[in-house]
């Protein structure tokens, strides 16, 4: 059962959750809610807050969801979880129902948002801010690669309201 934890002392290994792995960002109600796997992020301290750092390109059926709710949830998962997190990161939400992925139970913190009860970790956060990066604000030229489609990510920035760890 996931309890919450104190912000300030958490602690999971983070360049290894987000660099080395990946994790499912979700976003809606629980009769309407999408997720896809994220693997660029950061987690950091803002406005004094602590704060959030998602990237979402405009085309990913999350980003409608991403734009219509207020509140989204990231999820860390253990390798047990690798083939989900592979299925939500190459199928879209319009090709496939990812409101009832085998494997995943649904948990909604009502009036905000949903995470996954087979998290071991999820950060339920409410956006503040976000931003479009900008082609002629890359200072390195060559990451300009990675947007062959200038599909550049929208920056969502999420205040962190609450961490559930399971068996923390
Ligand atoms: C390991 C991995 C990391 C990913 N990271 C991101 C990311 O940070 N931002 C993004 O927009 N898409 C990212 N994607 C791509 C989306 O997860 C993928 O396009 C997904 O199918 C989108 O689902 P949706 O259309 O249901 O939103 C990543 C995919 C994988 C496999």
């Amino acid at each position: 059962m996931h309890k919450p934890v104190d912000v300030f002392n958490f602690n999971i290994p983070i360049f290894s959750e987000i660099g080395k792995k990946s994790f499912l960002l979700a976003c809606g109600s629980m009769n309407h809610h999408n997720c896809m796997t994220v693997g660029w992020a950061g987690l950091g301290y803002l406005w004094r807050k602590p704060m959030v750092f998602i990237y979402v390109r405009p085309q990913r059926y999350t980003y409608q969801f991403m734009e219509q709710y207020d509140y989204f949830s990231l999820n860390f998962f253990s390798d047990l979880f690798a083939d989900i997190l592979q299925l939500c990161g190459t199928k879209s939400g319009r090709e496939i129902n990812k409101m009832n992925i085998p494997g995943l139970t649904v948990k909604e913190i009502a009036g905000q948002t949903i995470y996954y009860n087979e998290a071991h970790t999820a950060i339920i956060c409410k956006k503040v801010y976000y931003d479009d990066l900008k082609a002629e604000h890359f200072l390195e030229k060559s990451f300009l690669n990675l947007y062959p489609s200038n599909d550049f990510h929208r920056i969502y920035y999420g205040e962190v309201l609450k961490i559930l760890q399971n068996n923390p």
